[in-house]
């Protein structure tokens, strides 16, 4: 720890919103280290959801809403948060690499696009912040709709070839072989899939502080964040 953890700051509920590929996975690890709280990935929760309709038959092709929306309300979904990053159980089975499977990556703007499976997952991400003493929670609407009244919150953001590139390189290091103008194109796919949905869509909170993180590495993100908690409340 960085030994800037005090009882004040334990208690936090802090939001990361922005893009896919901005580091938000990486920056709320890290910072939630630091404070010493549980860092919850509400992808994941998503995912997950994409990952059970896969199991029972949902497609692109054949996107049964209702079920979807079932599936959502019965999701035996848990988090682990012994490790870091957290396990995600699943019908208590650990799914943390599956639901970043391409075939889940491919579908899960179903479950993010339906709004009674997003009423279904804020309400559980509320409860889960709730039991925690101090969150650091990241997604992209978790600023704007979930926690509107969070301590601090951040929008992570990044240049999109700078997005594409992060997302290659974490590709090759895992062995997986990745084309640059097709992840390029997939993430401009996403940009507008979370720019544009109904409910819940990808903008900036109000007072939100925006870190554009195209230049900047890992530890530079999470040691301006610190500074700007750990200094005197803003606004
Ligand atoms: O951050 P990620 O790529 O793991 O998120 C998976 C999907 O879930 C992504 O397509 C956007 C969606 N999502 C969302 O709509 N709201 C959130 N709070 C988190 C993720």
């Amino acid at each position: 720890m960085a030994g800037i953890v005090t009882q004040e700051l334990a208690e936090l509920i802090i939001t990361i919103d922005g893009p896919a590929g901005s580091g938000k996975s990486a920056v709320a690890g890290l910072l939630a280290q630091r404070l010493d709280v549980p860092h919850l990935d509400t992808g994941a929760m998503y995912r997950a959801v994409a990952l059970k309709a896969l199991q029972a038959g949902i497609t692109a092709e054949k996107p049964d809403q209702k079920r979807l929306a079932e599936l959502a309300g019965n999701l035996d979904l848990a988090f682990d948060w012994s490790t870091s990053p957290a396990k995600v159980l699943l019908d208590g089975k650990d799914v943390s690499n599956d639901i970043r499977r391409p075939e889940v990556t491919a579908i899960v703007y179903l479950a993010a696009d339906n709004t009674l499976v997003r009423a279904e997952l804020v309400r559980r991400q509320r409860e889960i912040a709730a039991k925690t003493h101090g969150l650091v929670t990241e997604g992209r609407d978790q600023g704007t709709v979930v926690f509107p009244d969070a301590d601090y919150k951040f929008y992570l953001d990044a240049d999109i070839k700078e997005r594409a590139r992060r997302r290659f390189q974490e590709l090759t290091r895992k062995g997986i072989s990745a084309d640059f103008p097709t992840l390029l194109a997939d993430m401009h796919l996403r940009d507008q899939q979370d720019i544009n949905r109904g409910v819940g869509a990808l903008k900036l909170a109000a007072g939100a502080i925006v870190l554009d993180t195209t230049a900047l590495n890992l530890q530079q993100v999470v040691d301006a964040m610190v500074k700007i908690i750990g200094s005197p409340r803003h606004g």
